[in-house]
């Protein structure tokens, strides 16, 4: 997986997209390494909070066009790339930790899908954001797009993929599109990191997952009561309480 490099400390994986010769375009092997990488995520105890950056002077220019030809050339290429980014943008969505993606440089089309993928966004003053599917013909797709309009609105939206117009950071924290300017994004998005990985895991994961799915407008009921009542029956939730009781702070295992 040398094309994205993955460290986990004190529970914090650190994902980097490595293609820095390439401004990290992501290749379509990457799209389907994204997806199982925050799939297994969701499975390890041990990571508690997840970076999403790029190596070098870039997030990323976005998907990696030069090999379109080969494998996104007709319709039904088309249709299997897509699934794939799908799958990777709906695989850091859907993980149960909190994701944050440090961004700085470039974050372009497919780039910024994976960015509002992430619960937040942290972007250095020189970050450039762009969404040019309509110079080169592409619809962007629809998991993309309704994580786009939920972040900044419809009009916005209309006006970010109509116009294919690159924005900078100032603009992009305006709208909503990012949710913080930092000198040193990693730095800012570790601290952010750090800070959620100490919180209860089950309440974040519950949250998560009826907030995501208020943004999507299809809340399971039934599978966030069963989240609910996980949090109220678990081991963490007496550490809770006994912390409080004894002026400490809580030390949760996620069950
Ligand atoms: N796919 C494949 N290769 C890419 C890429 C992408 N999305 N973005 C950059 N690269 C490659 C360039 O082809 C170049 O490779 P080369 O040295 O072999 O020619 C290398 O990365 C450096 O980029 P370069 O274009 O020389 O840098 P620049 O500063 O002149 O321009 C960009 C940077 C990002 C503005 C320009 O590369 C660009 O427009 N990229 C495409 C962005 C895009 O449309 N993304 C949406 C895809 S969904």
């Amino acid at each position: 997986m040398s094309d994205i490099l993955v460290e986990d400390r004190d529970g914090v994986a650190v994902v980097t997209l490595s293609r820095p010769g390439h401004r990290n375009a992501v290749t379509y092997a990457m799209w389907r390494q994204l997806a199982d990488l925050f799939r297994a995520f969701d499975r390890d105890s041990s990571v508690r909070s997840i970076i999403l950056t790029g190596a070098g002077a870039d997030f990323s220019a976005g998907a990696d066009i030069s090999e379109f030809d080969a494998v996104r050339g007709g319709l039904e290429a088309s249709k299997a790339y897509e699934v794939a980014v799908d799958a990777a943008g709906d695989a850091i969505y859907e993980v149960s930790k909190p994701t944050i993606a440090a961004l700085r440089g470039y974050c372009l089309g497919g780039a910024a899908h994976l960015a509002m993928s992430c619960d937040f966004r942290v972007a250095e003053g020189n970050a450039v954001f762009a969404i040019p599917a309509a110079r080169l013909s592409i619809v962007y797709g629809i998991s993309a797009t309704r994580k786009l309009c939920a972040l900044v609105g419809v009009t916005q939206a209309k006006r970010i993929l109509f116009s294919a117009r690159r924005f900078d950071a100032g603009q992009a924290l305006d709208i909503g599109f990012i949710d913080q300017v930092a000198e040193d994004a990693l730095a800012a998005a570790h601290d952010r990191a750090a800070e959620l990985a100490e919180n209860a895991p089950l309440t974040i994961a519950g949250a998560k997952f009826i907030l995501n799915g208020c943004a999507r407008g299809t809340l399971d009921h039934a599978a966030a009561s069963r989240l609910i009542d996980e949090a109220s029956a678990s081991h963490d939730y007496i550490e809770g309480r006994q912390a409080f009781k004894d002026k400490r702070s809580p030390r949760f295992l996620g069950k």
